[in-house]
This record gives C-alpha cells, structure tokens and sequence, in this order.
C-alpha cells in the first residue's frame, strides 16, 4: 500500500464529504489496452480512465491506445470511447472535459495473434510526442493468448527490461488458468517475459473499497482482532449472490467456466483469505500476499474429504416471477449449450487447518440469477458458554426472551455498503427482556462520497507501481490448488449431482445439507 492516511470522521453531523484525493502522478504513460474493442474496455476500463483523468489521477502527459482487429481509425476509436463513456461512467460527464480526454486516445489496428501487428505497434510507439515511454499493457484479450500475445510482446521489443529507465508493465484479465496446471503453465511462460514485478494478476474485488476495508477493521483497531479465531467464531459464510443472469452475450464465456471458476476460486477465496489471514508484518504488498498465501495452503485439502458432503453446485431452472413474468432457465440463454452442465451456482465448505482457525467451518456460496444481489462476508460468533436469558422468571410469569441469536459481524461488501455488528440488548421494559440490535456502520451515512469503481483503484494502482492488490504467481496457484480436487471430482465423476434451482430463488435446497448436524443455516437476506 502507497500511502496511509489517518482521519477523524465528524460523528453526527450527517455525511461527510472528503475533498477529492490529490495523488500526483510524475511519470508519463501510454496505456495500450490489447482487445480495445470488447465489453470490459467499454464498460469498466474506458469510464475508469475517464474517471481518473476528471479527478486528475492520470499523469498530466498521458496516451491511451486501444488495439484490435476491428476497422477503427483514431476518431471513429474516439467516437466509440466517447459512446463507452457516456453509457457507462459512474460520475457526470461533461462534453469538454470528454473532448480533451479524447484527445488522448488513439487506435491500432491490429490481429494480436501476429507478431507483425506487435512490431508496427512497436514502430508506432516511438512517436514520442504522442506516446509516452512508459508502458501499461493491459491484456484484456481471451485468455488462451496471453502466452502467445506476451511471447509477441517482448520478441517485438514492447516489454522493457526491469531495471530499464522506462517501465513495462502488464495487467492480466482473469481467469488466469482453467485449473492448477494451466495456471502453473501460464505462470511459467509469463515469468519467462516479465519480473513478478511487472506482472498484475486482476482480481477487480480486491479493488472494491468494502473489502480492502476488511483489512483496516481487523488491523487498524484493537479490540475486533482477538475476536477472528476458533475461540470465538462459530463458522463464517461468505456469499456472492448475483441477480444478473447471461446478459450481454456472456453465455458463450460462462458455459465455459461456470461458477467455480468464475467466482469461486478468485474473488471468493480472496475474500475469506482477507477475512482469515495473520496480520501482515508490514503493509507492504508482498507482506501481505504472503499471509494470503499462507491461508490458502492452509485450507484442509479437498482431496480428503467427501466432495458430495462439501460442495454442491447447481443450474437455474426456468421461473415465473411475481409479476407473472417469465425467468428462463440457463440452458435456455443467449449462447449457452442446451444440454450444459455447466454450474450456475456453487456452494462450498472449507475449513482451514491452521492454529487459528482449526474447526471452524467457512461456507463460500455464489450464484446467477439469485433471488437478491449481495455480496458480504458474515461472522458468526458462538453462543455465549451460559444461556442465563433463555427464559426468566418474572412476577410468577414467564417472559418470552426467544429471539436472540448469536453475535455475528458482517461486512457488506455490495450494495449498502458498510459493516454491521449483531449484539443482544435488554428491552427498555420492567421485565427482562432481551432482543437483537446492531451498531451499524454505513459508507452512505458517514460519507457523501460515491464509492469509487474497483477499476479506477486498480489502474491507479498500476501507475503508481503497487502490486498490493493483485495476485501473485504462487498466490494464484495456491488458490487453484483448493479448488482443483472439485474439478477433478466433476471430471471424473459424470453423475456428480447438479442440482436445479428456480431463477430467482435463493439457489437449490440441497446447499442447505451443507450445515446438517449443526444450529447453522444460510442466511439468506
Ligand atoms: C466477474 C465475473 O469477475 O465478477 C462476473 O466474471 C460477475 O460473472 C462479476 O458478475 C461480479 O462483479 P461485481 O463487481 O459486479 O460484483
């Protein structure tokens, strides 16, 4: 992490609004995004960096430069830019300051399969008036050629060496791999072209405010650490609960991945690894990655346990909602086979075999076309040793003290934004009484800001040199490590159940069976 900042917020006067962050950026770039035509260009990386050049966190001399195969020129690539940006930008967009940020961008019509198009980039790149040495590459291209395309890339002379004068850095879209070995493999021929320094591994939700939040409530407060342990905590659940379904052609995309590799081995472990880990020695990236790591090599090997007892996937059903409209089944989507086994919901139970958490359950769920969208991590305490309020005694009459539960601290990672903590207080009533309340923080209520786009964080990142918030090689090995033995289960076993849900529903029954035996179930809210 770059900076840390220490502030005060003003309690009770209502939403607070930070002045806007002023984070000066010396180094001229070129931003060259490979695969300038698709959707996450559109959608998240051109409105990011528009973003960031309105809050002035781009570089005063800046380029970007969109390459693809598709027939653009410099203006009809603006036009375009301009269209992205207007559909898609978090923040209003004025038409001047989109007219000067256009005038930053430029176009490179290119096939990334051949290395020719790689060396009239390269050609192209010399112009320094226009393109700044300094080089973000940012891969976001289909994954089976990003060996080819780096490969292209470093033969063509783009990629500088590390201790050159002049950077080369590169971002890798996710999924980096489709298992271990082709992550291992992706690894190996990465590193051949670049330093682990130069490489960063995209998993956007480390870049989301709430869960690099997680970090500063577990280790910029004292009392809430010694809480994280088997001491204490009962089990965690974390759920990423999606409502969207195959919108915009992502069919073809997901039929081919499914929920494990889509959600489940990246942002999901991300965030237990977060919620788990030791405290770093430092905040420094790779003080931090290693804590990472250490949790995912911790994770009791699925390979030893009864895969049809701990995991449970599924496929949304067609439905009809309360309006009396039709929800289609998956296998009914825009591009999706119609025979697909491919999961659409994945709910897992992990445990992790280190001294801190041995015995506690940590239940990871996701899914599309889920009855609501939220993503949030919920720690469930155990019951206090002595129930002394169960019931009570009063004046000859039995008080009704049912309704408490356990403590639980949640943290909402999206939408409402904030952290909450479930404790029991006393009834303002002669009788003693005891009932749920919660101390609840909420971004909205303490902050006017919008919450910046993971993307804007991410790119800002990468300018700045910070590798903190992305993946390293052995951390994303270690995460396919976890979830390989399902894989391999799936593979080899054709009858592994999947189960059906109704679109819009909170996902198959049969992920309840997780938590038989015990007082769990999953909250579903
Ligand atoms: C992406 C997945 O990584 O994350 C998508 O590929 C998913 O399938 C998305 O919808 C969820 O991200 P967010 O930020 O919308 O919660």
């Amino acid at each position: 992490m770059s900076e840390i900042v220490q502030t005060e917020t003003k309690q009770g006067r209502g939403p607070e609004t930070i002045p806007p962050t002023t984070i000066h950026l010396s180094q001229p770039v070129t931003i060259n995004i490979l695969g300038a035509s698709g959707d996450l260009t559109q959608r998240k990386l051109l409105p990011a960096l528009f973003a960031m050049y309105v809050q002035k966190l781009l570089p005063d001399e800046f380029a970007i430069l969109g390459f693809a195969r598709r027939d653009y020129t410099d203006e009809t690539f603006r036009q375009f830019a301009g269209e992205a940006i207007r559909q898609f930008a978090r923040l209003p967009v004025e038409s001047e300051a989109l007219a000067t940020f256009c005038e930053h961008v430029f176009y490179h019509r290119g096939d990334i399969e051949e290395y020719a198009s790689f060396r009239s980039l390269y050609t192209k790149l010399f112009d320094r008036r226009l393109f700044p040495a300094n080089h973000l590459h940012y891969l976001s291209i289909r994954p089976e050629l990003f060996a080819t395309v780096l490969s292209h890339m470093k033969a063509s002379g783009l990629i500088n060496p590390i201790d050159a004068p002049n950077w080369s850095r590169v971002v890798i879209e996710k999924p980096f791999g489709r298992d271990w070995e082709t992550a291992h493999a992706l690894n190996q021929s990465v590193l051949q072209h670049l330093h682990e320094s130069q490489v960063y591994r995209i998993d956007h939700f480390l870049g989301k405010e709430t869960v690099q939040n997680i970090l500063s409530f577990r280790f910029a407060n004292a009392i809430f650490e010694p809480l994280f342990s088997s001491h204490l905590v009962d089990h965690i659940q974390i759920t990423a609960a999606e409502t969207v379904g195959m919108e915009s052609g992502r069919g073809a995309y997901y039929d081919a991945s499914g929920a494990l590799r889509d959600m489940l081995q990246n942002h999901l472990l991300q965030l237990m690894c977060l919620v788990t880990m030791e405290p770093p020695a430092s905040m420094t990236a790779d003080a931090i990655r290693n804590e990472k790591v250490k949790v995912l090599q911790s994770v009791h090997p699925l390979s030893d346990v009864d895969l049809k007892k701990a995991v449970v996937r599924g496929q949304y059903v067609a439905s009809t909602d309360a309006n009396g409209k039709e929800r289609p089944s998956y296998r009914s989507e825009d591009r999706v086979a119609t025979d697909s086994k491919t999961e659409t919901f994945l709910a897992v139970r992990l445990s992790i075999d280190n001294w801190r958490w041995a015995g506690v359950p940590i239940y990871l769920r996701t899914g599309k076309r889920l009855a609501r969208r939220v993503t949030e991590i919920a720690v469930q305490f155990k019951k206090p040793p002595l129930q002394l309020f169960q019931t009570v005694e009063c004046d000859g009459d039995v008080c009704d003290l049912t309704g408490t539960s356990p403590n639980q601290l949640v943290f909402r990672i999206q939408p409402d934004e904030g952290i909450s903590l479930r404790f029991a207080a006393k009834r303002p009533v002669m009788q003693v009484q005891v009932e749920n309340v919660a101390m609840d923080f909420s971004y909205s209520e303490t902050w006017q800001n919008q919450l910046p786009e993971a993307y804007e964080r991410l790119l800002l990142d990468v300018l700045r040199g910070d590798t903190t918030l992305f993946t390293r090689s052995d951390e994303v090995e270690a995460e396919w490590r976890v979830v390989d033995p399902i894989l391999k289960a799936w593979a080899s076993n054709g009858d592994f159940p999947l189960a059906e849900y109704p679109a819009g529903s909170w996902g198959p029954t049969e992920a309840d069976a997780l938590m038989h035996g015990t007082d769990e179930e999953w909250l579903n809210r």
